[in-house]
């Protein structure tokens, strides 16, 4: 038997060892360029030690050349400086290395190992590489999404964890999407992700499945899941929450005709939510927004003439349809919007136009209530969830009853939310109410964490002045928070 070839290696004492390699095929040498002189002989003598070929000079028999935080460029570009000029077979990042280290062989080299080399790539294509600052509320995120397919994959998974109750989950996801949502083009290659905020190793998977298969397993299986059908189905009754749809889960009730067969007991929401619900699931047209909110204005200057009614939500985001239609309703003489909702609502409800209405009444205090409570603040302005009956517009005049189709109506329903601010709050209202859910969660973390301030709709609170920051336009507050202003219609995220 010929005796196995034995190399010089690095060694602890920095003498020369010698021991059998384990491993023949693969003779590895560290970069030490940006990894540093000692954590690279710290990092050798790891590898030695685990029967790794590890060389201390770099040769024509290195097959593996290993660095940390360089690129392909950078590493190609000291090869040549180096006498031969041979590029080995592979260029590695250091989570190779470490992976084989932990695994005790060389592990299998993937995709997200290698580093890219510039040269090969510049011949195809050039690299498209993003980048993106990591909060939702420092980028502008208009309609345009380029990279629906990957985003709609995400935001099933997030439906599907908050319809779990998996918030945390939920929004990981709202998060991945929302960065993706942020790209100036499509995503084609997982390399253009690298450095990439908000994008952890599940979202990566599903990206990827997406990416190389046209299609993410999770997902799909996920559309076909029992629960997942049921939850989305039920949740889909205005008033039915996920803790009530879980409950008729595992009470057998998965459809509307088994929830309206199963006598269970229906608060006033459910039973609108149901009687209404095929209106309801149709999404609300731009137009049809327009004219609910020309009702809205006119039943507001009839009852308080002076106040003023603002477009909020989606729709002033500039999206073209809706689930529902927002309105932000203030008066310029602060205490003058007191008691204003029920009058509103009264007007509404004498004229034909609410099928359903709840009110809730403001319940915010300042002084009370100290340090405004990003959790605890979002219900606390006069409110009112409620169902429009909208008239359908004909084409060709007013009096058709009698030519239309029997079963046929002539009005739709419309879920509509009315909120009242007084005007000292009102800027914060508009801020707070114009969407979308993620961007207002990324402001009130962005607030906390970077600076130290708690953020509602009601209010920015200071923590360490001890001092509320009054704000009377959007902008103001976006000042106060230290971020270039994003306009309605790029908080798309
Ligand atoms: N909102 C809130 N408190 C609630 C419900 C909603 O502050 N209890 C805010 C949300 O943060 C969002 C805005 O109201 O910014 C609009 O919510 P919603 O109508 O649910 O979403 P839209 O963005 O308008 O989307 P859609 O077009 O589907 O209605
Ligand atoms: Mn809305
Ligand atoms: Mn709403």
């Amino acid at each position: 038997m010929v005796p196995l070839k034995r190399r010089r290696v690095v060694s602890s004492t920095g003498g020369d060892r010698t021991v059998p390699p384990k491993f023949p095929q693969a003779v590895l040498f560290l970069l030490e360029r940006k990894m540093g002189a000692s954590r690279r002989a710290f990092l050798s003598q790891l590898g030695a030690g685990k029967g790794f070929q590890v060389e201390e000079e770099f040769s024509e028999r290195v097959t593996h050349v290993i660095s940390e935080n360089n690129s392909g460029d950078e590493v190609t570009a000291w090869l040549r400086s180096q006498a031969g000029g041979r590029t080995p077979a592979h260029l590695l990042d250091i989570s190779w290395y470490t992976e084989s280290m932990r695994a005790g062989h060389p592990v299998q080299i993937l995709d997200r190992h290698e580093l890219q080399q510039q040269q090969i790539k510049e011949a195809e294509e050039e690299e498209v590489v993003f980048s993106v600052p990591s909060y939702a509320c420092q980028r502008r995120t208009t309609l345009d999404n380029h990279n629906t397919v990957l985003t709609d994959a995400l935001s099933l998974l997030a439906e599907n964890a908050e319809l779990s109750d998996e918030e945390g989950r939920g929004v990981a996801f709202r998060r991945a999407a929302a960065v993706l949502k942020a790209l100036p083009r499509p995503v084609t290659d997982m390399t253009q992700l690298r450095g990439l905020p908000c994008l952890g190793g599940h979202s990566l998977r599903v990206i990827k499945d997406v990416l190389e298969n046209g299609a993410s397993g999770e997902v799909e299986s996920t559309k076909q899941s029992e629960r997942y059908k049921a939850l989305k189905v039920l949740t889909g009754v205005f008033g039915v929450g996920t803790k009530t749809a879980d409950r008729w889960i595992r009470d057998g009730i998965h459809s509307l005709q088994q929830l309206q067969r199963s006598g269970q007991t229906l608060n006033r929401a459910q039973q609108a939510g149901l009687e209404h619900h095929h209106d309801l699931s149709q999404p609300v047209m731009k137009a049809e927004a327009d004219a609910i909110g020309e009702i809205v204005e006119k039943a507001v200057v009839s009852v308080l003439p002076g106040a003023q009614t603002s477009l909020i939500g989606g729709f002033r985001r500039g999206k073209l349809t809706g689930h529902d239609v927002d309105f932000l309703i203030t008066h310029p003489e602060e205490g003058r919007e007191v008691g204003l909702m029920p009058k509103v609502v009264s007007w509404l409800e004498a004229q034909g136009f609410l099928l359903y209405q709840k009110t809730t009444r403001n319940s915010y205090l300042e002084s009370k209530e100290g340090p405004a409570r990003p959790s605890s603040n979002m219900d606390r302005f006069e409110r009112c969830f409620s169902i429009f009956k909208l008239a359908k517009h004909t084409s060709s005049g007013d009096d058709e009853e009698e030519a239309k189709p029997a079963g046929h109506k002539r009005w739709r329903a419309v879920r509509v939310d009315l909120v009242v601010s007084p005007i000292s709050q009102f800027a914060f209202a508009l801020l707070g109410w114009t969407g979308s859910k993620l961007f207002e969660r990324e402001l009130r973390r962005w607030a906390g964490h970077e600076k130290a301030m708690s953020l509602s709709s009601h209010a920015l609170y200071d923590n360490t002045q001890s001092r509320y920051l009054r704000a009377t336009s959007e902008e103001e507050i976006f000042a106060h928070l230290g971020l270039e202003y994003i306009p309605p219609s790029e908080r798309n995220a």
